[in-house]
């Protein structure tokens, strides 16, 4: 098959290496990638915002699927363009991804099929969103409604500071995404993920892993994408995993599908761990980044043959093996990231760091003749295998320290909150 890969950071890097260890695939492309992505695959210029120029590509060089990575594209509803073109596509629909791009359509959704999330409100406007603030406890959560980038999420501890978010949505600080706000109550607990697969009626389940949002050790710092993951997530139970797929993501699906917008792709879900069990914070419709990274790093199957039953409708026959191992991956940034960061930096040893046996996933790279430079906020991921988290960590800092980038740095406590249940359990 010839393939399109749609995207550009250490996602794609990650699903480009996975895609081309499969035997149904003779070619891929991918658009707009970056440097570790041209290792693997034809880098083709194409805009993704540009739906036509990527369907005339598809017809001149026969793609016979396009595999998009980012949400943006498909809130965009590039799948239903490429479907309406007859060309595969492995990505939900525009109404589907509203499951990400519309926070309200989501907690809308979980009230009518019972899914287990926080309480909430949803608002188009300053007065009445102000007006609800009154029965709520504090700290309450203040969400623009739309696609943020991350940011548009606001944690007040006083009225003040939530009536202030308030303001800011509705005045525009988040564009389109912020002329609705939901309010919601605040939950307590540890975060997880997990993922799963489906075919717009049956979910396979991928796993579970956690990000590291803050930039800073101890989790500390602003928000970023993420700058590190592990696989799986020890703190979900089976218990706690069987509880999520059949309270959550099944009942999701059920709803999707009933609302005729079945969901075919990829369903990250964002969990609270409380002391009423897994409830759900907010959903993706793709992978994670860097999420993608660890799971395709323990994922044996072919990647290419679930991504067709998915398209399929085939799920129910195929399964997904997993290595035993656990994965982990040190995002490097660029010195400033998430603020501003300066471009053009040099790298070296990326090879050095791989023969560890690690996998350095690129995300903000480009080639400036033969010398490899940063050009994004996150720029690589050091990716390893071990026993335990403790020994992936270990590995993926030894690797991540024979990189020489002046202008880089990462977290050193990735896997911090596995490592430490995993010392508790005597390991
Ligand atoms: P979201 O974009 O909805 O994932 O929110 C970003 C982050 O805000 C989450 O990863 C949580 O850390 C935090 N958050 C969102 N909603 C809540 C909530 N209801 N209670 C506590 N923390 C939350
Ligand atoms: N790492 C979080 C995300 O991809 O949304």
């Amino acid at each position: 098959m010839r393939v399109l890969l749609i995207g550009s950071g250490g996602r794609e890097h990650a699903l480009a290496w996975k895609l081309v260890q499969s035997p149904l695939l003779s070619k891929l492309y991918c658009a707009p990638g970056n440097a570790g992505i041209s290792q693997c695959a034809e880098i083709v210029d194409l805009d993704p915002t540009n739906h036509p120029a990527i369907i005339d590509f598809c017809k001149s060089s026969q793609i016979d699927l396009v595999v998009v990575g980012p949400e943006a594209p498909l809130v965009a509803g590039l799948a239903d363009d490429l479907d309406n073109a007859g060309i595969k596509v492995f990505g939900p629909s525009a109404a589907a991804a509203q499951l990400e791009g519309s926070k309200g359509f989501t907690k809308d959704l979980c009230a009518e099929f019972n899914i287990p999330t926080a309480a909430y409100g949803r608002f188009s406007d300053s007065a009445s969103a102000k007006a609800y603030l009154k029965n709520c406890q504090i700290p309450i959560v203040i969400k623009a409604d739309g696609l943020a980038a991350g940011k548009g999420v606001v944690i007040a501890e006083t009225v003040n500071d939530a009536e202030a978010a308030i303001d800011d949505c509705f005045s525009g600080a988040f564009g389109d995404a912020g002329s609705e706000v939901v309010i919601e109550e605040f939950l307590e607990g540890e975060e997880a993920s997990l993922f799963a697969l489906s075919d717009g009626q049956t979910a396979l389940l991928l796993g579970t892993a956690q990000d590291h949002k803050r930039v800073g050790d101890g989790d500390t710092g602003p928000n970023t994408g993420g700058m590190g993951a592990y696989s799986p997530a020890p703190v979900m139970t089976q218990d706690m995993i069987d509880q999520t797929m059949s309270d959550i993501i099944v009942p999701t699906l059920a709803g999707m599908h009933s609302r005729g917008m079945p969901f075919k792709g990829i369903l990250f879900a964002g969990l609270m761990l409380t002391n009423k069990g897994p409830l759900l914070i907010e959903y993706n419709v793709r992978f994670g980044d860097p999420e993608c990274q660890v799971l395709m790093t323990r994922l044996k199957s072919d990647l290419l043959e679930l991504i067709l039953a998915s398209i399929d409708g085939s799920l129910l026959e195929v399964e997904a093996n997993w290595s035993d191992k656990a994965a982990l991956t040190v995002v490097l940034a660029s010195k400033g990231y998430p603020g501003t960061y300066e471009k053009g930096a040099p790298i070296e040893g990326i090879e050095r760091a791989e023969e560890t046996g690690t996998t350095v996933f690129h995300a903000g790279t480009a080639s400036n003749g033969d010398t490899l430079v940063a050009t994004g906020g996150r720029v690589l991921n050091v990716t390893a295998l071990g026993d335990s988290v403790s020994e992936a960590q270990q590995k993926a800092y030894a690797a991540a320290d024979q990189i020489k980038w002046d202008n880089g740095f990462c977290r050193r406590d990735i896997g911090w909150r596995a490592v430490e249940r995993e010392k508790q359990a005597g390991h």
